[in-house]
């Protein structure tokens, strides 16, 4: 896919949707140097810092945890609408397992910007430098949500990811649905 650089929030609106429907691809390398992707529902592009930021929240069981650990970047892909089979393998199956690009049909490519990969069909692609994480402190945490999300603990580890290059396709608005 020919992407350009973009503002950082073209397509805001049509990101969060994907975000809160099939979700978006988190890459990142993993220590032996292979290329991974995982489906995140949960995210926040914003300012913090006076920078552009991807949030993105990781749980430690994920083998993404341990590409974002070892590299200390990740990319943000985002996904067409026909691309929800692929999100939902990237959200059931792990990297330790299986090879995702190879099951997908989709093609991991070297980011520009950061150590990561980024997903070559996607038509918007963010490349972020992680530049802060912390960890989901149970005790600040209301229990209702402790007990709806973490019933095995496993609390998520946030990571603040500065924006280096944020790229669009042309048709990015029609092959987000618009
Ligand atoms: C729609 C959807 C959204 C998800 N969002 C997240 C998320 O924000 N954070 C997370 O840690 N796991 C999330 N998951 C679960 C991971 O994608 C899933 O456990 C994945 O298999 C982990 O892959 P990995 O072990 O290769 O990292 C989501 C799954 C789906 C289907």
């Amino acid at each position: 896919m020919n992407r350009m650089s973009m503002e950082m929030f073209d397509h805001y609106a049509a990101v969060a949707r994907r975000l809160g429907s099939d979700g978006l691809l988190l890459g990142g390398y993993a220590p032996d140097g292979n290329a991974n992707i995982m489906t995140i529902g949960w995210g926040q592009l914003g300012i913090i810092w006076g920078m552009p930021i991807w949030t993105v929240l990781v749980r430690p069981s994920r083998y993404t945890y341990d590409c974002i650990e070892h590299s200390g970047a990740f990319s943000v892909n985002v996904p067409t609408v026909e691309m929800a089979g692929a999100c939902g393998v990237c959200g059931t199956l792990s990297g330790r397992d299986i090879d995702k690009f190879a099951e997908t049909g989709l093609t991991a490519a070297k980011a520009g910007s950061v150590n990561a990969p980024i997903v070559a069909e996607c038509p918007i692609v963010y490349e972020c430098q992680v530049v802060h994480h912390n960890d989901v402190i149970p005790k600040h945490l209301v229990q209702s949500i402790v007990d709806d999300y973490y019933p095995e603990g496993d609390f998520h580890r946030v990571y603040f990811g500065k924006v280096i290059a944020a790229e669009a396709s042309d048709d990015a608005a029609k092959l987000l649905g618009g």
